[in-house]
């Protein structure tokens, strides 16, 4: 085994981070494809089983190549511990499930992804979990949410798709004056930009199918938190219901890490040479981009995020129609509702990911007809320009 210790710099830990190497001596990480493990006696099974002993047991509870990309996560987030899923929303639902019991409360802001919003507002309260949806940026309705029985907050920052920055510290502090935890959803940021357990949350949680993998290819999800936290809430949940992240999942995954930062980096500058020409086209009725100065939010995104973005969220001036004639006309960037790819794509919110919501849901959170969400891939930014700008002749 050879893992580096946390005194590497980021971009080192997300190359050797975590890497556990078997008697052959491999230079890249092993694929261990196996469900199960065998033992040298009847004895070693036994402790094994009763925990005498540490080791593998099965596929469902963890698996070499899977316990490579948590401890790869784990060190580069800062985090005592961590879990992989099979998905995001497996590690989401996971994160909230985990920690109520009926006759809790669970508080969260409104801009959160569809399937976030469904697991809170439809699936909780069925296991007599109540919740109330906040404006997360504001500060009072948080405070005003609270109940003897709270016990979770949770929140996405930068949200999906409006791309709000909320105060994670702020919020933080709420949450631990009511006796709450703050879990918080980091898929937007991605774990070069932001670290919310250095700013006071207590859950990170990812779809480790955006930016980790960032070539299309598999889904995946992961929560970090302290060991305890994830002894006390998570770990018989995981093991017992079986949302487990397969081997080969896990491999991409921790392929995926090692270039992490320099994609994230890329797309980020590619991001921003596309909000800064938007922020001038006159077809372009609103911009949001963390990371320009004309940000809402712009002073928390210095004080806890260390870049902007890799998305940009953007209305065009006119209605569906027009934004769809807009969408079609694209050659180079792809339509879809994923994110956070080698390749350039938009989405279409309002009949995508947050068709659910009713239209006054999408009116509050200003998810309009013709709000469009841009994920920067890596092709050149003059190539994504063009495409962009071509295309808007349309509208
Ligand atoms: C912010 C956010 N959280 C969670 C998820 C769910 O991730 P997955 O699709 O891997 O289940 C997504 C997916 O789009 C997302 O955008």
């Amino acid at each position: 085994m050879s893992a580096p210790a946390q005194k590497y710099r980021p971009e080192t830990r997300l190359v050797q981070g975590g890497t556990l190497r078997s008697q052959f001596g491999e230079t890249s990480e092993a694929m261990f494809v196996t469900q199960g493990f065998v033992y040298d006696s009847a004895e070693q099974c036994e402790a094994r089983f009763n925990n005498s002993e540490p080791g593998y047991i099965y596929a469902r509870y963890s698996n070499p190549t899977v316990t490579m990309f948590e401890r790869r996560m784990a060190e580069f987030e800062g985090a005592e511990s961590a879990r992989a899923t099979a998905s995001g929303m497996a590690a989401v639902t996971t994160a909230l499930v985990g920690q109520v019991r009926a006759g809790d409360h669970v508080v969260a802001a409104k801009a959160l992804f569809g399937s976030c919003r469904w697991v809170i507002e439809e699936f909780l309260p069925r296991f007599g979990v109540a919740s109330t949806l906040v404006d997360g940026l504001d500060l009072d309705q948080w405070k005003k949410a609270v109940r003897p029985n709270t016990k979770v907050f949770f929140l996405e920052s930068p949200t999906n798709p409006t791309l709000d920055v909320l105060d994670i510290p702020a919020i933080a502090g709420i949450a631990h004056a009511a006796g709450a935890t703050l879990a918080v959803d980091n898929v937007f940021a991605t774990p070069i930009w932001q670290s919310p357990l250095a700013l006071g949350a207590d859950i990170v949680v990812y779809s480790a199918t955006k930016h980790i993998d960032g070539q299309g290819r598999c889904l995946g999800g992961i929560i970090l938190a302290s060991e305890k936290m994830i002894q006390d809430n998570f770990h018989m949940l995981l093991r017992q219901t079986g949302p487990s992240m397969s081997p080969f999942n896990a491999w991409v995954l921790l392929k995926g890490l090692e270039t992490l930062h320099l994609r994230v980096r890329r797309q980020t500058e590619t991001a921003a040479i596309v909000a800064d020409t938007l922020a001038k086209h006159p077809r372009i009725k609103r911009l949001i981009y963390p990371g320009r100065a004309d940000h809402p939010q712009a002073a928390t995104v210095a004080r806890q995020m260390r870049g902007g973005s890799t998305l940009v969220g953007f209305a065009v001036d006119g209605d569906k129609q027009a934004t769809f004639r807009f969408l079609n006309a694209l050659r180079l960037i792809r339509i879809t509702n994923n994110l956070g790819d080698a390749k350039s794509l938009v989405t279409h919110p309002a009949t995508t990911t947050h068709q659910r919501l009713t239209p006054e849901a999408r009116a509050e959170l200003g998810i309009t007809d013709g709000f469009v969400r841009f994920s920067a891939g890596l092709e050149h930014p003059d190539d994504i320009v063009g495409d962009l700008v071509e295309a808007l002749k349309k509208v």
